[in-house]
Order: C-alpha cells, then sequence, then structure tokens
C-alpha cells in the first residue's frame, strides 16, 4: 500500500465478555478481534498551506449523511490531537493535508468503522508528517480517540481487555471465510451497554492456537456476546439477519459483533461464504464475503523521540 494510502479494515469481535465496569462508567471487556478484508480507504493529498490542518472529505457508498470536515469525525479528531501532541512550535510548520474517505463501511455498526478510520489516519499523517512517537503515546492518543481504536492501529488479531486497550495477540487463526451482514439501521453503543442485562462474564479460556476451524467454532460456541441481547432488543431485525446466517449453507457460526447491528458468520473458506451470499442477502442488507486480513498494518518501529 502506497504511504499516502491506507485501508481501515471492519473490526469483527469473535467473543465479547462484559467482565465488569470502571468508576467513569466505562465497561471491562475482554473480547477476540479479528479484521476482516472489508475496509475504507483513506488517500491522502498534499495541501497548500502549513499549520498542520487536517481536511476531509468523504466519498463512497455511505457518504451521503456523513459531513465533510466536520470536527467531530474521528479523522478530523486524530489530526487535532497529533497537532496537540507535537506542540504549537512545530505544528505550525507541519504541511497542511486534505484526508479523502472512501466510506464503504456501513457507520455506527459495530465493526469500528470509525475507529479503524481513526487509527487509519493516524497511521497516514505520522508517514506524512515525518513523525515518530513512541508506541506507549500512540496507544494513548489512539485511546483517547475511543476504545476501539488502539486495536485497530495494527489491525492484527488480538485479545481487547481493560476498556479495549489492553492489547495481547490472539491465538494463531486456521483458514476460514467470513461474511458480514448489516440490516441498515445504527445502534447507539452506549445505549445497549446501558439496556443490557446486569452481570459480569469471566474471562474466556484461549488457547495458543486453532489449527482447524471445527476447533475455533466449538471454543467460540461456548463464549458470547454479552451485548447481543440487549442489542437484538433494541434491533429485532438483528434477530432476522442472524437466522438468515445460521441458515446459510455452510455456516459454522454465526454472531453480533460490538454493540451491532453488524452480524458475522464464519465458513470453511472465503470461497464457501461467497457462495452463500446469494441465500442469505435480504431487501437493503449490506453484505460483504471474504477472507479475514492476515496481513495487519503495524507501523514500523516507532521510536522514542520525534525527529528535530
Ligand atoms: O470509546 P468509545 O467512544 O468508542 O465508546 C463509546 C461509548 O460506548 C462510551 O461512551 C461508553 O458508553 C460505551 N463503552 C463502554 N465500555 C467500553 C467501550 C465503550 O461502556 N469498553
Amino acid at each position: 500500500m502506497s504511504p499516502l494510502r491506507e485501508l481501515a479494515h471492519a473490526k469483527i469481535n469473535l467473543y465479547l465478555h462484559v467482565t465488569g465496569r470502571r468508576d467513569d462508567g466505562y465497561h471491562l471487556l475482554d473480547s477476540l478481534a479479528v479484521f476482516a478484508g472489508a475496509a475504507d480507504e483513506l488517500r491522502l493529498e498534499q495541501g497548500a498551506g502549513r499549520g498542520g490542518h487536517v481536511g476531509l472529505r468523504i466519498e463512497g457508498t455511505f457518504a451521503p449523511g456523513l459531513q465533510d470536515d466536520c470536527a467531530d469525525n474521528l479523522i478530523v479528531r486524530a489530526g487535532a490531537l497529533l497537532r496537540a501532541h507535537v506542540g504549537p512550535e512545530r505544528a505550525h510548520r507541519l504541511p497542511d493535508v486534505d484526508i479523502v474517505l472512501r466510506k464503504e463501511l456501513p457507520v455506527a455498526s459495530g465493526i469500528g468503522g470509525g475507529s479503524a478510520d481513526a487509527a487509519a489516519a493516524l497511521r497516514l499523517l505520522l508517514k506524512a508528517w515525518g513523525l515518530s512517537i513512541s508506541r506507549a503515546d500512540l496507544m494513548a492518543l489512539a485511546t483517547r480517540l475511543g476504545a476501539d481504536v488502539p486495536v485497530c492501529l495494527d489491525q492484527m488479531p488480538a485479545r481487547m481487555e481493560g476498556i479495549g486497550e489492553e492489547l495481547t495477540p490472539a491465538p494463531a487463526l486456521p483458514p476460514c471465510g467470513m461474511m458480514l451482514v448489516n440490516c441498515g439501521q445504527s445502534v447507539s453503543t452506549p445505549q445497549v451497554f446501558k439496556s443490557r442485562a446486569p452481570g459480569f462474564t469471566p474471562r474466556a479460556g484461549l488457547p495458543a492456537r486453532w489449527d482447524m476451524l471445527a476447533d475455533m467454532v466449538r471454543d467460540l460456541s461456548a463464549q458470547t456476546n454479552d451485548l447481543q441481547d440487549a442489542a437484538c432488543a433494541i434491533c429485532p431485525e438483528i434477530t432476522t439477519v442472524l437466522d438468515a446466517l445460521r441458515a446459510a449453507p455452510g455456516c459454522r457460526l454465526a454472531r453480533m459483533s460490538g454493540s451491532g447491528a453488524t452480524c458475522f458468520a464464519l465458513f470453511d473458506s472465503p470461497e464457501a461464504a461467497q457462495a452463500a451470499v446469494p441465500v442469505v442477502r435480504q431487501g437493503k442488507w449490506w453484505v460483504w464475503a471474504g477472507d479475514l486480513c492476515r496481513t495487519g498494518a503495524r507501523l514500523e518501529s516507532p521510536t522514542d523521540s520525534l525527529p528535530a
């Protein structure tokens, strides 16, 4: 991938346990996150001036309803945080840039699209501005943008704990295929957390690797997405999506990702997932099928200092 382009892959929670609650209201999680081939694309264009201003233009399937240059957009906020981190002296000399976002992932849909965009923006801006910051600082900046942003920096399968920012490598994954289905309704993450049934689930026990999909499906079937029932109560069409996925030929496991509404299904191969698409597709549902993203996007050796 050219240094001026980054893919922001969909993050899928294969299971999600709510293990506790912090005093500030954030929930403690234990979740296994993987990344699907489905992605937004960010392209960076050099602006005319200096000052480190980040402009944002949005195009693509899910652009309608999103605003260019919106200060609340996580891409714009990522730029502002990075500028603040380097300090006004240095930020003043940074070239202005425009980021063009091709939005191909559904918005507010439990697959971390906004978080993946923010992480991709951080990767792009570090390259474009020739900055190198410590891994610890980068993780702290990412966490300030959102609990899902740290895992999206590397886009590698990872176990997420804490509020999502404590990352350890996932078990080695077997070959498989994945289908994603979103019914077109966005679900509010805070509302889902608030309306879930009280109580906490213990951490899952995970092996070091899964050689066969059958082993992974057996272990994942014993886990849950603790937000699924609450999201289905808020958006009943999620249940229809899950039923359609479970009925699809070759589906090995179907579950909701994150706080919904997107659901995923695991298949023996990307081809098996693609073959089931016509059976699953209904009305205006967004459907994607393919492989997991297995390459990641890990930044090359961030150092502990900013260049002079
Ligand atoms: O961190 P992020 O902005 O993605 O979180 C959105 C909302 O989701 C939070 O304001 C909080 O209500 C809820 N949340 C939570 N516990 C987490 C992650 C998110 O309660 N670990």
